[in-house]
């Protein structure tokens, strides 16, 4: 038996299934694992409630995803002064993998966008016996729920393909915004890029941010308060890159898109909206996933701003 919620996400599934624009991302040229007519639709509500609809426990990769939550991890082990005299909070309306770095400093403009989050990762150390790219993994895993992994043919495909990441890496330690070595800090990088995770636990983690960072569905406190705000302010600025003005006028809450084919968006303190749908739009946002949002945004009354 179906409750009125799912009754109402089998519809909207039914319907947006049917747009087959966009296209796939395949690192390098290397062909996807990704099948480019899956699409799933889960909403978890800040005390713990579930509705999915669709693929919801295939799993993909987080990749600029993963952004959010490295930001979160940054801020909560250096405090906000420190990430910030690295990486600024403006948004820079630019494509994601665009340099955006400011002119003398070489500090980029947000940490959503390759450079900023390059620069973020940098700052993530190795404690208590854990490696810097393990903790990354651990508040994943924390904010989903149940233990995630890299996905380690994505990584190697990523890494051998990422030039224009390793350029940018290099770029920002000339100006010592990064101080460890480049190629490691592009490694652990491409690995939490690399991670899978299921619309499932992207919905979860999303109710996570909207509940604080405090995983409604298992109770545990992956993130604090501050941190947590900060990012939702930051994606809402500049998680959607240069469609970001459109998405927040049609939207309206704060989202991170991959191009591994997730949507993440996040009405705080009721609920985490989470799609996925790999085909992809000129922005590297997925087609149906921003379709979705829209129309959940509209008929569920998500639009907060
Ligand atoms: O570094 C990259 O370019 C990819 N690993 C992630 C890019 C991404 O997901 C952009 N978002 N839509």
């Amino acid at each position: 038996m179906e409750s009125p919620v799912e009754n109402y996400l089998h519809d909207l599934h039914a319907e947006i299934v049917q747009n087959r624009n966009g296209t796939v991302y395949t690192p390098g040229g290397a062909p996807s694992s990704a099948d480019p007519d899956c699409f799933g639709i889960c909403l978890a509500t800040a005390d713990g409630h579930v509705y999915e609809v669709g693929d919801t426990r295939t799993e993909f990769t987080l990749q600029s995803i993963s952004k959010v939550f490295s930001y979160a991890l940054a801020l909560s082990d250096l405090g906000f002064d420190a990430v910030d005299a690295k990486v600024d909070v403006e948004p820079s309306g630019d494509p994601f993998n665009e340099i955006s770095l400011a002119a003398g400093t070489g500090r980029p403009d947000n940490a959503m966008i390759n450079a900023g989050a390059l620069a973020v990762t940098s700052l993530i150390k190795g404690s208590g016996g854990k490696s810097a790219i393990k903790r990354i993994v651990r508040v994943l895993s924390d904010c989903a729920g149940r233990e995630l992994s890299v996905n380690e043919p994505i990584f190697e495909a990523e890494r051998r393909h990422s030039d224009r990441n390793h350029a940018l890496a290099y770029l920002l330690r000339s100006f010592d915004i990064i101080e460890d070595d480049p190629t490691a800090v592009l490694e652990n990088y491409l690995r939490h890029c690399s991670v899978r995770v299921t619309c499932r636990d992207l919905a979860i983690m999303a109710a996570t941010l909207a509940n604080g960072g405090t995983n409604p569905v298992t109770g545990v406190t992956a993130l604090d308060l501050a941190p947590v705000e900060r990012v939702l302010s930051v994606m809402m600025t500049s998680g959607m890159y240069d469609d970001a003005g459109a998405w927040l006028t049609s939207v309206g809450m704060p989202a991170k898109s991959g191009v591994g084919g997730g949507t993440l968006a996040v009405l705080p303190g009721q609920i985490g909206v989470a799609v996925f749908s790999p085909r992809l739009d000129a922005h590297g946002n997925s087609v149906r996933g921003v379709a979705t949002s829209q129309r959940l945004s509209r008929e569920l009354e998500l639009h907060f701003v």
